[in-house]
């Protein structure tokens, strides 16, 4: 049987993983600045990460949800202390296209409305509403295309404002990403942010906080959107959230109130996928791993900024992007196939840098070493 092919691969066969370093089947060692897609949080393949999997595989890994569940209240419990969100409610599922996709479904639950406001190159999944939410009709099905869904330009507080009062009253929620990824590594504007906030109080709508890629400490906070002092009525998570484990999951504001059926899951906060998801929080507590996303995110900008070549270092944290002038067009390619460093990217032009929260002062010299080196050797 041949595998559906919608992914362009790199011709590397990864056979193991520890900390921020990946190895391929000729023994081979890369530097992985690209975290597996920013789902590597604490290291790949963390000692007490593996321990915790392993425990809980040989007492028990799935019973479905007509049980009581502990793990998932300590999980709640850790998730509400490590992200201060203690009055939230905690739903569990598995990606993040299905956490934004029941972000948005409770938002119309809760208004009764249809109305959805996303952004410019945004994206937040390839589920049904998800996807219709992405601003990219590439990846919209026929079946997928609505009218429900406003697009305003991102961080242009005008075109935001005469939405709502063109629309308010039918406005169900507002999602968007604290920082885009997809998108490029932009940064929502704070008073932005504080304006979401501000604009969904007064009409009654649901402030979506899509912190897939951008949350779980990575932007140095705990979710990006706390850089800008406000609140949002759901954070969805994934991604960082399990370290590779399959898990997602939306905090829910305690106005929100939730209803036997209203939402649901077969395989949502399952035993194995709770273990792997406490013993990421205990790892970044006990590590401080939010406090050295952020230095080292500093470090790795200022040093970037310095990097002649490579234009508008921007991010927060270890979400950092960088543009790639014509002149350096193959340098994410002579990073992987010359240096051995793994990048992430988005289109046309962007490398995108989306390393383990836990990337060693070592690691990040040995990245911007092999930055100027690559970018020599294209010039
Ligand atoms: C901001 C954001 N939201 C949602 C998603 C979708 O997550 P998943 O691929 O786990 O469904 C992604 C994935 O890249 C993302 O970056």
């Amino acid at each position: 049987m041949k595998l559906f092919d919608v992914y362009p691969l790199n011709n590397i066969t990864i056979t193991r993983a520890q900390g921020s370093y990946v190895w391929d089947n000729n023994g081979v060692q890369f530097l992985d600045m690209y975290g597996g897609h920013a789902v590597i949080s604490i290291g790949h393949t963390h000692p007490h990460w593996v321990k915790r999997i392993e425990e809980q595989l040989e007492k028990i890994a799935f019973y479905s949800n007509s049980i009581i569940i502990p793990i998932q209240q300590q999980l709640a419990d850790k998730l509400a202390t490590v992200s201060g969100k203690n009055e939230y409610q905690l739903f569990l599922c598995n990606s993040g296209a299905e956490a934004n996709e029941n972000a948005l479904k409770l938002a119309s639950f809760h208004t009764g409305r249809k109305k959805i406001v996303a952004f410019s190159k945004s994206f937040h999944g390839r589920t049904s509403l998800a996807v219709a939410a992405t601003d990219n009709p590439a990846i919209v099905a026929p079946v997928n295309e609505t009218d429900n869904v406003i697009f305003c330009p991102f961080n242009d507080e005008a075109a935001l404002k005469k939405c709502f009062k063109e629309h308010g009253a039918d406005i169900a929620a507002v999602i968007i990403e604290g920082i885009q990824g997809v998108g490029g590594i932009v940064v929502a504007n704070d008073s932005f942010l504080q304006l979401i906030r501000t604009l969904c109080t007064d009409n009654g709508a649901v402030y979506i906080a899509d912190s897939v890629q951008c949350g779980y400490g990575r932007s140095g906070q705990f979710f990006a959107h706390d850089a800008a002092g406000v609140d949002a009525d759901i954070y969805s998570m994934a991604k960082g959230m399990g370290n590779g484990f399959p898990i997602g999951g939306i905090l829910i504001a305690p106005h929100i109130k939730a209803k036997h059926g209203l939402l649901g899951t077969t395989f949502g906060g399952n035993h194995l996928a709770c273990a792997a998801a406490l013993a990421v929080l205990e790892v970044i507590e006990q590590e401080n791993l939010i406090s050295m996303a952020k230095q080292r995110g500093m470090y790795l900008m200022n040093q970037l900024k310095a990097i002649d070549g490579i234009e508008n270092v921007r991010g927060r944290g270890l979400m950092i992007g960088f543009d790639v002038p014509e002149n350096l067009k193959g340098l994410k390619k002579k990073l992987l196939e010359d240096h051995n460093v793994f990048t992430g990217e988005a289109k046309p032009n962007v490398i995108r840098l989306l390393p383990s929260l836990a990337l060693s002062r070592k690691q990040a010299d040995e990245f911007l070493e092999a930055l100027k080196d690559a970018i020599q050797e294209l010039q």
